[in-house]
This record gives structure tokens, C-alpha cells and sequence, in this order.
């Protein structure tokens, strides 16, 4: 049996058709609804993640700019920056590109911005929002990754999920969002239905975490974040111990030998994945010029029921959260209805 592949790229570019007719609705009224994005230094990566967001912007026809500051930009400039923007009427969103340098607290930063811009859904207002289950705007790789979940009709009711990542930006948002349970809770675009009763059972992991393959082997769904991979194959002494290994869990034994895996960096091998699990792939692994997911794609998808690729899952579904979150807040600050209705559009009614 091999998984069924979610095809993130695919179901991206069928939300972005959505989001472009949404946003011509707003222009029809005159209302042009544009992100705002500020990278401070030079990071490459953080380039290239802009330059796809800002293209992205463009094909929707949502308009955007982005604040280049030095990396020597002292807070007071860069809340002075934001300050502007939260103030700009013809700003709908605003994406502070992370990491910040070190000298900035990313937190702090953060907070200046206005809830209603917060594409990202990182600010504390809208952090505490998603915590209580009322919504505001959510970060977009958790979204994304409901999105997909709903799309391709994954029964998340009561199963067990285990979360690898505890970041702000995926690992708790997602691990809260999929513990969720509010019947009563009003809807606010529709979206938050997929996203209020997820009634699933979660364990959030990280690098602390003992014996996290005890845990993996039984998740029914394991959404991996971490973006510590070393190398695209398994050294050989890996393949050796990781044929002992299975031998000791067939058994009931969970040695830990992660220690003895660093080379490799953090991998998730078909060995840790239930049987028919949903592996969702959000890490990003720079190896030799190439990117690659936390997991050994072509073994998992032996086991797996349903995988994400990576390059092509949780990515491009993060980006069409973001504009879907522009439009969301252009929408709040415009009072101009938005009509783009998730459920109809993945069949869910
Ligand atoms: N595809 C997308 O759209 C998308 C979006 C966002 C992020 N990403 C990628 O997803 C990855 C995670 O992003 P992030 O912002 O959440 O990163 P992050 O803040 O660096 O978090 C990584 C998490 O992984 C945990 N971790 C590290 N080594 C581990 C190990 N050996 N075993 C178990 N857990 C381990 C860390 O644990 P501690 O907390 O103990 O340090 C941390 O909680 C990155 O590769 C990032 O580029 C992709």
C-alpha cells in the first residue's frame, strides 16, 4: 500500500482562484486590499520565503510592499516602522519576516503590531483569541495544515495526534487548535468549523521529549515541525540500528538511541509512523542546495494512509492562509463582507 500524497500545491491553487474572485469583489467597491511585509537584514532565506509571498500577493491580485531595514535597526525604528503602518489606512496586513536579529525581541516587536493587521496571528491579542476559541486571525501553517486535514476528509474525532515542535508559529497553535472542542461557539467565516471541534487527543513534543518514538508509533496523525535534518540518507550504521530497534519495539522495548543518530539530525523513519497514519511534513531541511521535509518521504509513504511531500504540502497551504488571513482582516477594517466560504469549497456542508 502506498499513502495518498495531499497535494498541498494543488488545493493552494484552487483556494488562490477563490481568493482572487474575493479580492476583485473588494475592488469592485474600491477597496484594494494590501499587505504590508518587513524584513530587517539580509537574511536569504527570509528572502526567499518574501519573494514568494509577495508573488503569491500578485497573482491574487491583493496588493503588497515590503520595509526593508538594516540589521542594525535599533526597536525603537522598527516600532516606529510598524507604528506607521498600523495607522495606514491602506494597509490591511502586516508580516513581520522572522527571525528578527538578535538584538530585537521578536515578542516585542510583535505586540506593536495591530491585532486586526496580524496576518501571522502571533500577537498576543490573537494568541489569547485562539487559546479561548475565539477566533480572530490564526497563524497560517496551522490553518493550512486544518485545511488540508478537512480537505482530503481526515477524521480527526478522538483520534491521538502527535505534534513534534513547540513553536509559536506551528507547534502550539496547531496542538491547541486540534484538542478544540466548542459546539456553541458563533461561526465567523465558516472556516471555524473545521477548526472548533477537532476533538482530537494531543501530545506536543520537542527536544526534551524520551523516547518520542514510543509516542510517534501510536499517533494516527504525526505532524512533524522541527527542521533539524542533517543529511537525505540514513547513515549506514542508522540502518542497522534502526532494523535492532524494530526488533526491540516488536517486542515492547523502546531503547532511545537518538544520541547515537545526530549525524543524521532529526529524520522521521517509516520505523516511528503507525500503520495507515496521516503524516503531515512541515519542517524545512536546506541539504545541499536542495529542501527537504523532517521525513524519509519515499519509506513513510509505504506505511503511511496519507502524507504530505515536502517541498509541495504544508508550503504552499501556508501561503494561501496568508492571503485568506489578508482578506480576512481587509475585510474586518472595511466592513466589506467577505463571501469566500472554505466549507463549500472542500465539500464539507
Ligand atoms: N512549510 C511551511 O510553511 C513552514 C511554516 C513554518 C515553519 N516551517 C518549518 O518548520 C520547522 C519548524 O518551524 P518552527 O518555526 O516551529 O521552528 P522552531 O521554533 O525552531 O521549533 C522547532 C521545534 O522542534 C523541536 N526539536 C528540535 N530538535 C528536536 C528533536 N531532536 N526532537 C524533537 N523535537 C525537536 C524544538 O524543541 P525545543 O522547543 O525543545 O527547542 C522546537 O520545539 C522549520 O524547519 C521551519 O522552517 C515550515
Amino acid at each position: 500500500m502506498t499513502a495518498v500524497t495531499m497535494d498541498g500545491r494543488r488545493l493552494s491553487e484552487e483556494i488562490k482562484g477563490k481568493i482572487r474572485d474575493e479580492a476583485d469583489t473588494f475592488k469592485k467597491d474600491g477597496i484594494e486590499p494590501c499587505l504590508a511585509t518587513i524584513l530587517v537584514g539580509e537574511n536569504p532565506a527570509s528572502k526567499v520565503y518574501l519573494r514568494i509571498k509577495h508573488k503569491s500577493c500578485e497573482e491574487v491580485g491583493i496588493k503588497s510592499r515590503n520595509y526593508q531595514l538594516p540589521e542594525d535597526v535599533g526597536r525603537e525604528g522598527l516600532i516606529e516602522l510598524i507604528g506607521g503602518l498600523n495607522k495606514d489606512e491602506s494597509v490591511h496586513g502586516i508580516l513581520l519576516q522572522l527571525p528578527l536579529p538578535r538584538h530585537i525581541d521578536g515578542y516585542d516587536a510583535i505586540s506593536a503590531i495591530s491585532p486586526d493587521k496580524d496576518v501571522d496571528g502571533l500577537h498576543p491579542y490573537n494568541v489569547g483569541r485562539l487559546s479561548s476559541k475565539r477566533y480572530n486571525l490564526i497563524p497560517c501553517t496551522p490553518e493550512g495544515i486544518m485545511v488540508m486535514l478537512s480537505r482530503y476528509k481526515i477524521d480527526i474525532d478522538g483520534k491521538y495526534v502527535v505534534v513534534i515542535g513547540r513553536s509559536d508559529l506551528v507547534g502550539r497553535p496547531i496542538s491547541k487548535i486540534l484538542s478544540h472542542v466548542d459546539p456553541l461557539q458563533e461561526l465567523l467565516f465558516n472556516v471555524d468549523t473545521l477548526l472548533l471541534n477537532s476533538n482530537a487527543t494531543v501530545t506536543t513534543c520537542h527536544s526534551r521529549t524520551r523516547n518520542l518514538e514510543k509516542l510517534t508509533r501510536d499517533a494516527d496523525i504525526l505532524i512533524s515541525a522541527v527542521g533539524r535534518r542533517h543529511s537525505t540518507d540514513l547513515s549506514s550504521s542508522r540502518k542497522l540500528l534502526e532494523s535492532l530497534i524494530g526488533i526491540f519495539n516488536s517486542l515492547g522495548y523502546y531503547p532511545d538511541f537518538s544520541k547515537r543518530f545526530e549525524r543524521d539530525g532529526f529524520i522521521i523513519t517509516k520505523r516511528m509512523v503507525k500503520d495507515k497514519a496521516v503524516v503531515i511534513d512541515v519542517g524545512v531541511n536546506k541539504i545541499e542546495g536542495k529542501i527537504y521535509g523532517d521525513v524519509d518521504f519515499e519509506n513513510v509513504r509505504k506505511k503511511a494512509g496519507y502524507i504530505t511531500p515536502n517541498p509541495g504540502g504544508v508550503g504552499p497551504m501556508t501561503v494561501a492562509m496568508l492571503l485568506h488571513n489578508t482578506l480576512i482582516a481587509t475585510s474586518k477594517q472595511t466592513k466589506h463582507e467577505l463571501k469566500f466560504d472554505l466549507e463549500r469549497l472542500f465539500g464539507l456542508e
